[in-house]
């Protein structure tokens, strides 16, 4: 299973004084020299966290970079002249703290086709960020998607609320889900709340092509980094 860092979150503490650190970008190659696939950054409409500049440079950086966006004209205008290596599109609410469900690929198919043939014809993978439904599944496909990334949040809640049962019952879903994709000939990927210790069961699910996790990996370098950041500031003062 391959990993995509999702780096948003650098840039949400970024965002929160706007004095340009820390740097996602900085993140993001520290991740690849620790041995991360790819990157994946999610430009907001709102552009609460990562800024159009940031993705610029990732695309200059980064070898694989996956683009997070909802389906708004401006951000397909802007994705289309970066041009990263794939698009994950996601749903997109401006009061949600972090996506909360998947994409509703089927019913608007209308408007993912054209879309996805948009991207298609500038060598971007698409990729549609789903709930582990067949119709959601099969819709992806009708549209010309190539992968389908299904939404581990539910999973990851129950695994935290130790709601074992949910979290089986949900884990089921997704490893059916995953059947389907792989047998209707989409790439499957996982993301969403996934941790050290949740992201267990996928261990050695040769459907499975790739994570994308961002807030836990984030969270365990603040932490990770603390005695090594204080160890420096009392250098400095001493
Ligand atoms: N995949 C998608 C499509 C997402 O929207 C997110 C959250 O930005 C993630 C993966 C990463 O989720 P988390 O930050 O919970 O690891």
């Amino acid at each position: 299973m391959k990993l995509s860092v999702n780096i948003d979150h650098v840039a949400t503490l970024r965002e929160q004084r706007k004095e340009g650190f820390p740097s996602p970008v900085f993140a993001a190659f520290l991740a690849i020299q620790a041995g991360a696939d790819g990157i994946t950054a999610h430009l907001r409409e709102d552009r609460r966290h990562t800024q159009d500049e940031d993705i610029m440079l990732l695309r200059q950086t980064v070898r694989r970079l996956n683009l997070e966006m909802a389906a708004y004209p401006e951000i397909i205008d802007f994705a289309l002249k970066v041009l990263p290596d794939q698009i994950t599109l996601v749903p997109e609410k401006r009061e949600e703290l972090t996506t909360e469900g998947g994409l509703a690929v089927a019913g608007n198919e209308d408007k993912f086709t054209p879309l996805v043939k948009r991207f298609k014809q500038k060598g971007i993978l698409t990729s549609f960020f789903i709930e582990p439904d067949t119709d959601e599944i099969k819709a992806a496909k009708q549209c010309g998607g190539d992968i389908v990334e299904f939404h581990t949040g539910k999973y990851a809640t129950a695994f935290l609320n130790k709601d074992t049962a949910a979290a089986e019952e949900e884990l089921e879903r997704l490893f059916s889900a995953f059947e389907t994709a792989h047998e209707v000939g989409l790439r499957v990927h996982i993301g969403h709340g996934l941790t050290l210790e949740n992201i267990k069961p996928f261990k050695g699910n040769a459907l499975i092509e790739e994570a994308s996790i961002g807030h836990f990996l984030i969270c365990d370098a603040v932490l990770e980094g603390m005695q090594t950041a204080v160890y420096k500031m009392r250098e400095e003062i001493l």
